[in-house]
């Protein structure tokens, strides 16, 4: 039994299952990278035959990063499926294809209205048609976890037999428990005659909260690769959350004793990756990257911590890039200081982002008194996706308070649309279009969204809205965060800024640019 546990991302494709998250290809490209350097072993970066958006996407992540780690696609037991994987697929170092089928009783009458003879048939026939393609082929039997073992055992058997050297036992439904996986893993073991000739993997769903806590059981049962989402997304309450499997293994190495790949001081940063690009907030406490992992508020804690850390703290922070409320900088930090503090938390950034930064800080620390490192990562993640955006916010004024109707009035400009500029007598150039429209809302934030609209041209319904702090302080920064609903599609965008309405203004204007410009893959999910 190997030691190494393979690591396998599944936030591009089962994560994307999560509603209201689908995202563009330039997106899955930037979380693809950050899975890169995280270190992950094999990206599922989508599923191809859902949507020519899903392949397209399934291929760039190949294409860009096929050799610095397995990029595999999901197929369901059908040629077309396969096919299409293949092709998305074709021409890299290290191409996977996942093929999956449901096994359980549920599955087999009402949905797939399939005989066990026909499972076993299709699933031999399918895994055939992948190997042909390429020598790493993944089996899924869909909801393993309510399968009979015995009938399991048999299809797992089968799969091995016909070239699959990945068998993966999903627990689709988040029905299984870390005792009764545990004895499905060793059943398994025990049962199937050539499953030495295979990788194990674990795919644990959460509706029952125990998502990872069955993923770990199913390691020490024997499983060698878990599959995982970053900050736990996936379909209904999610898949298991890749940060606490890695620092579960970590941490407790006396007694799994097992590795995995995982650079975890990147955890954090990836993290707020994903949630900026799908705008899923992380909970607070939420284990390893929420805000309050390391925050300890009992007087005995502190004391303890104090005394020494080990007494209330199994991890370092640093371990995972965690990044407090430490005081970093002031009003007359260079930009010498930036780029060490940019570079010291973890991002690589060019030279005209740091530029980008720097002037970013200055403004603020012309505000605010104490900046932060949560204020530094919060001004690098508002820069994310800020180079394609048409519209750009020049300023609005607002006219709010009790007895007042909320009205604004808003400046935009069209980076897409161009004008002679007046002064160009000499030299011709041409400056952006700026348009300027006013409207009343239920409130000041209501009304600058609505003026925004009117200039866009578009109608967006608000489906999420939250502000929160950054750090701490009555100077906090406020961040933005807001889901809209337009033609169907959810969109996302995050903004800070000391004052809540802008940041609001910014995040909504963000959703926007995407709405108008972006050309998001279909979520839609055949046969899942
Ligand atoms: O949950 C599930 O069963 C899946 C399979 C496609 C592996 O996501
Ligand atoms: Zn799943």
């Amino acid at each position: 039994m190997s030691d190494n546990v393979i690591i396998f991302d599944t936030t591009l494709r089962d994560g994307e299952q999560s509603p209201g998250c689908s995202m563009t290809t330039p997106e899955k490209l930037k979380i693809a990278e950050a899975l890169v350097e995280l270190g992950v072993d094999v990206i599922e970066a989508g599923f191809p035959i859902t949507s020519p958006g899903d392949f397209e996407a399934v291929r760039a992540v190949a294409q860009k990063f096929g050799d610095r780690a397995i990029i595999c696609g999901l197929a369901r037991c059908r040629r077309n499926d396969i096919e299409r994987a293949a092709e998305a697929l074709r021409g890299i170092a290290k191409p996977r294809i996942h093929v999956f089928l449901a096994t359980s009783p549920i599955h087999r009458e009402f949905k797939l209205k399939m005989a066990e003879r026909e499972i076993v048939k299709a699933t031999v026939e399918h895994v055939q048609l992948a190997k042909s393609f390429f020598d790493d082929i993944e089996f899924s039997p869909e909801d393993a976890a309510r399968t009979e073992l015995d009938f399991l055992c048999e299809v797992v058997e089968k799969a091995i037999e016909a070239g699959a050297t990945t068998v993966n036992i999903p627990d689709t439904v988040g029905y299984a428990t870390p005792m009764h996986y545990f004895r499905v893993i060793s059943h398994l073991k025990q049962h199937v005659s050539n499953i030495h000739r295979a990788v194990i993997s674990t795919h644990c769903h959460n509706d029952l909260g125990l998502a990872v806590a069955n993923s770990l059981a199913a390691v020490e049962a024997g499983a060698r690769q878990v599959e995982c989402t970053i900050n736990g997304l996936g379909e209904r309450a999610g898949n298991a959350a890749l940060e606490e499997i890695v620092m579960a293994l970590k941490t407790r190495h006396d007694y799994y004793g097992v590795e995995t790949r995982i650079n975890t001081p990147k955890l954090c940063s990836t993290s707020r990756l994903v949630s900026g690009i799908t705008g899923m907030l992380v909970q607070r406490n939420k284990a390893i990257v929420g805000q309050n992992a390391f925050a300890h508020e009992a007087g005995i804690h502190q004391d303890g911590i104090l005394k020494e850390r080990t007494t209330y703290e199994i991890m370092r922070p640093e371990d995972v890039g965690f990044i407090g409320v430490n005081l970093v900088l002031g009003k007359h930090s260079g930009r010498a200081a930036i780029r060490s503090r940019v570079i010291e938390l973890g991002y690589q950034l060019d030279e005209a982002q740091i530029e980008h930064v720097y002037k970013d800080f200055i403004a603020l620390a012309d505000k605010k008194k104490n900046v932060y490192d949560a204020d530094i990562v919060a001004l690098i993640d508002n820069r994310i996706n800020v180079s394609q955006e048409r519209w750009k916010l020049i300023q609005f004024h607002i006219a709010a308070g009790t007895g007042t109707i909320p009205t604004a009035t808003v400046e935009l400009c069209d980076e897409a649309t161009f004008q002679s500029s007046p002064d160009s007598s000499t030299t011709p150039t041409s400056t952006p279009v700026t348009y300027r429209d006013a409207a009343i809302g239920d409130g000041p934030v209501d009304a600058v969204c609505k003026a925004m609209e009117r200039i866009i041209g578009v109608t967006a319904e608000l489906k999420d809205y939250q502000v929160r702090a950054v750090s701490g302080g009555e100077d906090a920064q406020g961040e933005a965060s807001v889901a809209i609903l337009y033609e169907g599609r959810r969109y996302h965008g995050k903004a800070v800024s000391t004052d809540v309405i802008e940041a609001s203004a910014l995040a909504y204007l963000k959703a926007l640019n995407k709405a108008v410009s972006d050309q998001p893959s279909e979520a839609a999910t055949p046969g899942i």
